[in-house]
């Protein structure tokens, strides 16, 4: 079936990669999320998808249609590919009603007038307003605007949806409820959607495959499962789901499936690295709170640490251990009694990395 593949996409301002060299292919009826922090290229990418913005070089392509080349030269309109666009703003015509917002999709596309009726209703349906068609878009909520721009995006059946932060201006409440009713939608049409967000639960929740993104590079690529549980990166490990990193940490000894670290301070790790690490080379570790434990395990590596203070947090106590100088977040049913004491990790909760080099470059 149809993919969409880009391939060394690269937008260049001035001096400055917004995006550079990125890979990424999309199966048919994929929901795709792009991940990543502010300015990491997100929109960018969105864009140069849309037809909304010219890449620098690279080809993306739909299916056997070429979209983009930059060494042909070839670009075909927004128009031309024809793909649904929500954005963050949800640039509704407030001079039209909600049904004249949606139908107008239809009228661009130039469809029968008895077909565009029929359509418009089942497209109100589907995202829960019919009862709403009359009113003008200041006469509804922020949840039902943005409801009303996703119908018109959907109306059309796009062979591709594009989403660019669509629930960002939802409160947290009503952003859990569209995320469900927006992925439920999704599948009942088999869209192939891709979706920006810098919410890593958003993430996690609705997508079948995740691009971590940092500083215009794919960092990672994978099933909501495979970043969380594998990330092959630092970034990934502190950017979804949350983790310690420890640095200052050299590499004593390199095994099959692993390494040993040699911790500031004398002490040692051992761990899993997904990535090539060499012996007598800097590392950086990565642990997340909830697999810092407080009794001894067989398969563990024990640290000796200092505790400060816990916080309650209702449903569990949140702590730090001291490492030397270098604080361990950790969560606990009970807190520990401040001062000296001992952690545990596992082996395989144990990620060594490379010292990150791109870290400085955050954005
Ligand atoms: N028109 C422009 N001129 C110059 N630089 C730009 C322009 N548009 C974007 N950039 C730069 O390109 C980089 C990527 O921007 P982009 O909008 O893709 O980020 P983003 O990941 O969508 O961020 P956010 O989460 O804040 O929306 C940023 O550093 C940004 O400053
Ligand atoms: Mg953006």
């Amino acid at each position: 079936m149809t993919d969409l593949v880009l391939s060394d996409v690269t937008r260049r301002y001035g001096s400055v990669n917004a995006i550079d060299h990125i890979n990424i292919t999309v199966g048919a009826g994929e929901f795709l999320t792009l991940l990543g922090p502010s300015g990491c290229g997100k929109s960018t990418t969105l864009a140069a998808i849309a037809g909304l913005d010219q890449p620098t070089g690279g080809r993306i392509s739909f299916g056997d249609r070429t979209l983009f080349d930059g060494g042909s030269r070839v670009s075909l309109p927004p128009e031309a590919r024809g793909f649904g666009v929500v954005f963050q703003s949800y640039a509704l015509w407030p001079h039209m009603t909600v049904e004249r917002n949606v139908d107008l999709s239809l009228r661009l596309r130039k469809v029968d007038a008895s077909e565009r009726d029929r359509r418009v209703g089942e497209a109100l349906e589907l995202v829960g307003l019919t009862a709403y068609a009359k009113r003008y878009p200041g006469e509804l909520s922020g949840g039902q605007q943005q409801r009303v721009a996703l119908a018109r995006a959907v109306v059309f059946r796009p062979a591709l949806l594009l989403l660019d932060e669509p629930l960002s201006n939802l409160d947290a409440q009503l952003r859990g409820e569209a995320r469900i009713w927006l992925k439920n939608i999704q599948r009942e049409l088999g869209l192939t959607a891709i979706y920006v967000t810098h919410d890593q639960e958003e993430a996690l929740s609705m997508s079948d495959r995740i691009v971590v993104m940092r500083g215009g590079h794919v960092i990672q690529m994978g099933t909501p499962q495979e970043i969380y549980e594998r990330p092959i990166h630092p970034f990934s490990a502190s950017f979804i789901g949350s983790a310690n990193l420890i640095s200052g940490g050299l590499i004593a000894a390199v095994s099959a499936d692993g390494a040993t670290v040699g911790l500031p301070g004398g002490q040692t790790l051992q761990g899993h690295a997904p990535l090539p690490v060499r012996q007598g080379e800097a590392a950086l570790v990565a642990v997340r709170p909830q697999n810092i434990r407080l009794t001894e395990d067989a398969d563990a590596n024990r640290l000796l640490v200092r505790f400060g203070p816990a916080n309650y947090l209702g449903d569990r106590f949140e702590q730090e251990a001291f490492l030397g100088e270098s604080p361990l977040r950790l969560q606990a049913a009970r807190p520990v009694p401040e001062g000296e004491g001992s952690i545990w990790i596992a082996r395989q909760d144990v990620l060594i990395f490379p010292p990150d080099e791109g870290a400085k470059d955050k954005t």
